[in-house]
């Protein structure tokens, strides 16, 4: 089976979580695509739900796919969301925003009762940090803001290079707010919730890729099956 086949797996497992009525927050990357992709089969068999994007590219997916959409302006809380990971540790921490995303995908989980990460089982670390983590920047004094991250990495005894992500047209990605991204190889991050608050004090931080305390289930698909992890 390849990763793709688990990933959908995975994503058809968490719509058994969904029933009707269900206000969702809809993710983005490759395996919340499958959810959606899989939700919007059972829309139009009549599931009844709502669902409010975590990006432009899950907007104009979702929207294809007939489920009907609504945003955080409209509506205040949302019963689930279901959404991809970069990397799961065993307290459900992960990080996220390889997609750029981070941002809104932050947003609507922390709206949401429940959130769900869906992943092949390659996700699963002991320790968060090989993925390269994403950290959303206003472009204005990005120095600045660069020395205030090493700052709070050598205080999380962590470090490692930075570099802005580029985007296919070889200038700076800019992601859905019209910020830019600062990709951190930290290797392993030993205290991913110290580093979280040292990197949401920063002003020129709009937001990073670690979601502390967010993940209520994960589900993994690999060979051997499906593992359903609950948060403790
Ligand atoms: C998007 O910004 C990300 O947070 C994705 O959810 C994450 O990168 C997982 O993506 P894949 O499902 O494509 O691995």
């Amino acid at each position: 089976m390849n990763l793709d086949d688990l990933k959908r797996q995975a994503a058809a497992r968490a719509l058994e979580s969904v029933t009707d009525g269900m206000r969702l927050g809809l993710g983005t990357g490759s395996t919340a695509r499958h959810f959606v992709d899989l939700l919007g089969e059972r829309v139009r068999r009549g599931l009844s739900v709502i669902g409010v994007p975590t990006s432009e590219a899950t907007r104009i997916q979702a929207g294809q796919c007939g489920i009907p959409l609504t945003t955080l302006d409209e509506i205040d809380r949302l019963d689930l969301t279901v959404d991809g990971a970069d990397e799961v540790d065993p307290a459900l921490d992960l990080i996220k925003g390889g997609g750029g995303a981070l941002l809104r995908e932050k947003i609507v989980a922390a709206a949401s009762d429940r959130m769900i990460v869906i992943a092949d089982d390659s996700k699963w670390v002991r320790t968060l940090g090989n993925f390269p983590l994403p950290i959303e920047v206003i472009p204005f004094g990005l120095a600045a803001t660069r020395h205030a991250i090493s700052c709070a990495f050598a205080a999380a005894g962590v470090s490692g290079e930075m570099t802005v992500r580029q985007g296919r047209d070889g200038h700076a990605f800019v992601t859905d707010g019209g910020h830019w991204i600062v990709d951190a190889r930290l290797g392993r991050i030993s205290d991913a919730p110290r580093l979280a608050d040292l990197l949401a004090a920063i002003p020129g931080v709009v937001e990073h890729g670690l979601f502390i305390g967010l993940a209520s289930t994960v589900i993994l698909a690999g060979g051997e099956g499906i593992r359903v992890v609950e948060k403790r």
